[in-house]
């Protein structure tokens, strides 16, 4: 297997493994950004934290790192996070974490917000995303603080 195939792969079963509670809400993407939050909702950078450094559901730093010295074993697949609400607007980032593949249709990187095009989902888990609305706002709120 080739290393983008290994690593196509090990988003799929990302995407698989981790179903969030909600259902897909509808949102609007205008070039490579989606404007409005999800649903309406505000997020809790607080929250979003906690998401983002769960290795049992997101899984995020499986593939990327974050400035914090207090983790360790985290990901060089995706780039570092540090930094990332300085170079990506709240709209640009929400688009990357609910479905990457708007942009880049052989993102590496799970669709955390999408139901549709997956393969090998659990039954249990069909038509339900990884990340919730409002989990998606939570962690957009946490990286937008990442600002160096
Ligand atoms: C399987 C590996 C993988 C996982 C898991 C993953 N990412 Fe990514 N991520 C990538 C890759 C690779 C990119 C670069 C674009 C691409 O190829 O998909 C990326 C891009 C990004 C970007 C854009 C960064 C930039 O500077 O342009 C953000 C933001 C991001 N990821 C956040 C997250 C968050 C938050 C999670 C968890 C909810 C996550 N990623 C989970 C691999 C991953």
């Amino acid at each position: 297997m080739s290393a983008a195939a290994a690593r196509a792969a090990l988003a799929s079963l990302i995407a698989a493994a981790s179903p969030a509670a909600g259902q897909v809400v509808p949102f609007a993407v205008a070039g490579d950004a989606i404007a409005s939050p999800l649903a309406g909702l505000s997020g809790d950078a607080a929250r979003g934290e906690a998401v983002v450094k769960n290795r049992e559901t997101a899984n995020c730093l499986i593939c990327h790192s974050i400035p914090d010295p207090r983790e360790a074993f985290m990901g060089e697949i995706g780039p570092p996070l540090a930094g990332v609400g300085a170079r990506l607007t709240p709209a640009q980032i929400r688009l990357r974490l609910v479905d990457p593949t708007r942009m880049n249709p052989a993102a590496i990187m799970p669709a955390y917000h999408r139901v549709d095009g997956l393969v090998n989902v659990d039954p249990r888990y069909r038509g339900r995303p990884v990340l919730s609305a409002q989990e998606i706002e939570d962690v957009v709120a946490w990286l937008a603080t990442l600002r160096e």
